[in-house]
């Protein structure tokens, strides 16, 4: 008995094997310092949970509608929209239980097998799963180092479209990358969607999660909102991860179908988490602010450290909670050609536990430097500086 040949095109996420080595090293009685997650170790705030409570004590333990509740879809509508300068209404909004779904509905909604869509390598690795998965092509996309981070590289970028091209998946404040684009480096990227009739998934997973200055949209640029569908999802702003709570925000037509796919799927996102939904956004935003302050304590500690490291280097992102930190100098220093290899030893050697460029994509021609992704998110300030401290004496003894 065979399985399904698609399967052979379905990726996966590999950082969770780095989990799986952090666990295993940590099984064995050895501190682990977990930069590896991209998930947060803060509650979810106290008012969020006990909306759920009232929820599920006022009954909504049944079936809703597939799109999802009313006043979420209403709530959804004026805070994403007043926050981008966009009006929408509830019908363009689509619950899901989390962002991620949100990816691959979009392929399903935009894409006929065969055609080709655009992406960001490195980049979250599920956009070439389900592009590939739902019978597409993938055309990964390259950023360049700069003195203040990563910017597109927009020539390689218009020399990849083809008439068979499609769609372009666009993650402004990038994971793992932690890039944003310039007003000018957005505009550029909406002017080749619209010339080359592309549909637009902004996945704008961290478009809250950021600590000084104000996120932009390319869905605000004009002519965009009709050809987009932004990601949007609670887990990063409210550290609401588990409780898979996201939304598709899209033109009607699209919202339609999407709706038509959550019929297929999970036939609606949990009705209780969604009352909590709404709490988390109409409620009190103070908790979620704190979050956010706590997250900039962390950054600060991980580039003051990392930067301290010879022949490590990082920018200091104004968003997301990712480090993507140049590690060439160390490794050449060290004698390590192969970054897997690096993380592997920097694991048994000083605890300290993250993933690298390999886990966001596959690596494309010409790329000369090597890097590690550092995520803030899931370890204390404390740890931050102590795991750091350590892997500096790793690489300068
Ligand atoms: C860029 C990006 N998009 C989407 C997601 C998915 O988010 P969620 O946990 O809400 O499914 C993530 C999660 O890490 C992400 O980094």
């Amino acid at each position: 008995m065979l399985l399904a040949s698609r399967l052979d095109r379905l990726g996966t996420e590999t950082a969770f094997a780095v989990s799986q080595a952090a666990a295993e090293w940590g099984a064995r009685g050895h501190h682990v310092y977990p930069f590896h997650l991209g998930d947060l170790n803060l509650p979810t705030p106290a008012a969020i949970v006990e909306a759920m409570n009232v929820a599920i004590g006022n009954g909504r333990t049944g079936y809703c509608p597939a799109a999802g509740i009313t006043p979420l879809r209403d709530a959804l509508a004026s805070d994403v929209g007043a926050r981008r300068g966009l009006s929408y209404g509830a019908e363009n909004i689509v619950v899901q239980p989390g962002g991620k779904p949100v990816i691959g509905k979009f392929i399903q909604a935009v894409m006929e097998p065969g055609e080709e869509v655009l992406y960001p390598n490195p980049g979250y690795p599920i956009y070439e799963s389900q592009i590939e998965y739902f019978g597409g092509t993938g055309l990964p996309y390259r950023y360049v180092e700069t003195p203040t981070g990563f910017a597109l590289d927009l020539d390689h970028l218009a020399s990849l479209i083809t008439p068979k091209t499609t769609a372009i998946i666009y993650n402004d404040l990038q994971n793992p990358l932690s890039a944003e684009s310039s007003a000018e480096e957005m505009e550029a990227v909406a002017e080749l969607a619209q010339r080359h009739d592309l549909f637009v998934l902004s996945d704008e997973a961290y478009f809250e999660m950021r600590y000084s200055g104000s996120s932009r949209s390319i869905v605000s640029i004009p002519g965009m909102q009709e050809r987009s569908v932004i990601l949007y999802t609670f887990s990063k702003k409210f550290a609401m991860t588990g409780w898979r709570l996201g939304a598709a925000i899209a033109p009607r037509s699209i919202a339609d179908v999407i709706t038509k796919i959550n019929t297929n799927d999970e036939s609606c996102t949990t009705h209780f988490v969604q009352w909590a939904g709404v709490e988390a956004i109409t409620g009190d935003q103070a908790p979620s602010a704190a979050l956010r302050d706590v997250l900039r304590h962390r950054r600060d500690a991980a580039v003051e450290a990392v930067n301290a490291i010879p022949g490590l280097h990082t920018a200091c992102p104004h968003a997301t909670f990712y480090l993507f930190v140049n590690v060439t100098g160390a490794m050449g220093a060290l004698g390590f050609d192969d970054v897997a290899d690096f993380a592997s030893a920097a694991l048994h050697s000083t605890g300290v536990s993250f993933c690298t460029r390999r886990h966001f994509g596959r690596p494309q021609p010409g790329e000369s430097q090597q890097y590690i992704r550092l995520a803030y998110s899931g370890i204390d300030e404390f740890e931050i500086r102590e795991g750091l401290g350590r892997l500096r004496a790793w690489v300068t003894a």
